[in-house]
């Protein structure tokens, strides 16, 4: 299956933006040919009067008036917790059998192109969970299966319980990656992805906001997620990065954003960045990356910059 140089994320839909912005951005998302739509059951539920499941309804809605289902690749998560009912959690079977009924009803389709478990749930073991998936795929009602913030020792683990039970794989994995949060990634999934040959979908590949530039040590913007981007990502080298990104945007006449993405884009193992945007305008100055080849000096001083070699030693 062949998904869009980026993803379109939604986890703003329903929380930091409306529904009316939201079908906007899906419009032009649409319109310039990023057909892969990323959502999740939990979606966006941390809003002032939102709940669980609304990205998935507001997407639902837009699929059913656009009538594109067809064109579009879909892709939404399970395992966060849906309500207080204990199984209303987790990648039990009765949880994911449940979940996906519910998922399809609320995006309004009758199946789901990649269907990721959010996270690893340590109460159920890879084989249950598995199977739980497989029977879905047999039956028809989703087409792949991906693993989303799990490590590379859980990655392997369901690659034999996969071939030692005869089940389907993951296929991809989702997890952080940015100039801002390298490490994971690079040091202990890529082997790994590069062995068992995983697609990758990486998110928050602008750090939440934090390498557009507009946080600074003294002045947070006008941003819903403004704390938590702040609490995750305010450190020297942090802001040692964004300093730099500031120069290799000045030299190549682009934004910090797209320097970022640009970046994010340049890695040959990443098979798309998940752009999270709150706004039309966000995305079309975000779209410009993919135009964007940063000449290779920029390249390695984003590299130089961000480097985690040196964390690793500290850490050691
Ligand atoms: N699997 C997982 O556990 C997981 C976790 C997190 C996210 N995701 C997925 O990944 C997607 C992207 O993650 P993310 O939202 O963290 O990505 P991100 O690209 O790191 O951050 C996106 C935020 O940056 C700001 N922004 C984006 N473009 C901008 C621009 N041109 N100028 C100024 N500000 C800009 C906006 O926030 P402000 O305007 O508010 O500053 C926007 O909400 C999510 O929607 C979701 O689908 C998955």
């Amino acid at each position: 299956m062949r998904i869009s140089r980026f993803v379109l994320g939604t986890m703003q839909m329903g929380w930091i933006i409306d529904e009316k912005t939201s079908h906007r951005v899906l419009d032009a998302a649409l319109e310039a040919g990023i057909m892969t739509i990323d959502t999740a059951d939990i979606y966006s539920k941390w809003g002032e009067g939102s709940h669980s499941g609304k990205s998935e309804e507001i997407i639902g809605r837009w699929l059913s008036g656009r009538g594109t289902r067809e064109e579009i690749v879909l892709a939404t998560k399970v395992r966060g917790d849906m309500s207080e009912r204990p199984n209303d959690v987790g990648l039990s079977r009765k949880h994911i059998i449940a979940s996906i009924a519910k998922s399809c009803d609320r995006l309004q389709t009758e199946f789901i192109d990649l269907y990721w478990s959010h996270w690893p749930d340590e109460e159920v073991s890879q084989e249950e969970t598995l199977r739980a998936f497989n029977k879905l795929v047999d039956d028809g009602i989703v087409h792949y299966i991906g693993a989303s913030n799990h490590t590379a020792a859980e990655l392997v683990e369901s690659l034999w319980m996969s071939d030692r039970y005869g089940l389907g794989r993951y296929v991809a994995i989702q997890i952080p990656y940015s100039l801002a949060r390298r490490r994971d990634y690079e040091k202990h999934l890529l082997p790994v992805v590069k062995k068992y040959k995983f697609g990758v979908t990486s998110y928050s590949p602008l750090g939440g906001g934090f390498l557009t530039g507009k946080y600074t040590e003294d002045k947070l913007p006008d941003s819903k997620r403004a704390e938590t981007t702040k609490a995750r990502y305010f450190k020297n080298r942090n802001f040692k990065i964004v300093d730099v990104l500031k120069e290799v945007a000045s030299r190549n006449d682009c934004t910090l954003p797209q320097a970022a993405l640009a970046w994010v884009l340049s890695k040959e193992t990443i098979t798309a960045p998940i752009i999270g945007v709150n706004s039309v305008e966000q995305l079309e100055q975000n779209l410009l990356a993919l135009e964007l080849n940063l000449p290779d000096d920029d390249l390695k001083m984003l590299d130089e910059v961000s480097d985690w070699e040196d964390m690793d030693f500290i850490a050691r």
